[in-house]
């Protein structure tokens, strides 16, 4: 592909705040400004605002705080080479969150008002968006059940809100993980909530994942609920292994999560004539794997350098000349601008 590396157009003072991009990891640095509108029908959108960063007034018998009504985006802004800003396949994130209001009972902003708000929301925070190659700006919108309830259902009144916060690695283990396989509890259950990024998925997963850290483990691996020989996915992210040169992921299937990154990298692993199968994945053909790794918004594609199931410990390969090296790059050059988007996935704000 096409290199655009192209010098800096713009004045540094005005384009970013006094920040130390360099000690950037996962974490919330509040920045300037958060969108809000409240839904309270179907056509029935208040006219979404812009407000300073800060707390928000919320009835304590809300939907979300009493039955967990409350669904949760994750997408970022790159900082270009030529000081431009960009948004990354936004649109596929506006859609899983109508398949998740849909399913939790909410109504949801359309894509394009979710995709404008994105865009004025990065906008009012745009000195925040890290410069190139220092990390990006993480979007977290939410869809709340913010009107009271007492009895079971939905609640009267939702509220869709924006903020964000400049971020680097996920992991701070750097650029592989090592993962713990969790033999008794399932992140998501057929029938369940495992497809839709409902914030109930989320919590369930910390005693697991806590217990695999204390182990010095960077996360968990988990399997499926129904037979527990199948993998599923990791606490945050998609699962993929290589296994003599074909690429395999377990299939969208109602309990695994849709990820945009898994969608493009399988695009882009079919673009490069890889051949990708979504096929239930058996532990056994992970614990002979050439090469597993994980996908995400946060981790982005990250190389797995170990497997643990009870007491054995699976070693796979890291660093250069991996086929997940081969995709990641290639994701992270068109979502920060270096190479031309011949996919189309992109859309520059700034
Ligand atoms: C993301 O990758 O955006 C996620 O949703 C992971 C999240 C738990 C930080």
């Amino acid at each position: 592909m096409m290199k655009l590396l192209r010098p800096c157009t713009r004045n540094n003072d005005e384009a970013y705040v006094n920040f130390n991009w360099d000690k950037l990891g996962f974490g919330l640095t509040p920045t300037d400004y958060i969108y809000i509108m409240k839904i309270s029908g179907k056509d029935n959108f208040s006219e979404g605002s812009l407000s300073r960063y800060g707390n928000i007034e919320i009835s304590p018998s809300a939907a979300i705080f009493n039955y967990g009504q409350g669904l949760f985006e994750g997408l970022k802004a790159y900082r270009r080479p030529d000081g431009g800003i960009q948004l990354f396949r936004p649109e596929l994130n506006a859609l899983r969150m109508k398949n998740g209001a849909d399913r939790l009972c909410m109504p949801s902003p359309p894509v394009d008002v979710f995709v404008d708000a994105v865009k004025k929301t990065v906008l009012a925070n745009q000195r925040w968006v890290p410069p190139p190659g220092k990390g990006s700006l993480y979007i977290r919108p939410l869809l709340m059940g913010s009107g009271p309830v007492l009895g079971i259902g939905p609640a009267p009144e939702c509220t869709f809100l924006i903020f964000t916060s400049p971020i680097g690695n996920w992991y701070k283990c750097g650029p592989s993980m090592s993962l713990y396989v969790e033999n008794e509890v399932p992140r998501a259950t057929p029938g369940g909530t495992g497809a839709i990024k409902s914030i109930t998925n989320y919590s369930p997963v910390f005693e697991a994942v806590n217990k695999a850290k204390a182990k010095g483990f960077t996360d968990v691996l988990f399997l499926d609920a129904a037979t527990g020989k199948n993998v599923e996915e990791v606490s945050s992210c998609n699962v993929f292994i290589v296994k003599d040169n074909v690429i395999l992921t377990p299939p969208t299937n109602g309990t695994i999560l849709p990820g945009v990154t898994r969608k493009s990298i399988i695009e882009i692993a079919l673009h490069l004539k890889y051949k990708v199968e979504e096929r239930d994945v058996p532990l056994m053909d992970v614990l002979t794997a050439d090469e597993v790794f994980c996908t995400g918004t946060a981790v982005g594609v990250t190389a797995v350098a170990s497997v643990t199931h009870y007491d054995k410990r699976v070693e796979y390969r890291t660093g250069e000349k991996l086929v997940s090296q081969k995709l990641r790059v290639m994701l992270t050059e068109i979502q920060t601008g270096v190479v031309e988007d011949k996919m189309g996935w992109t859309m520059q704000i700034h």
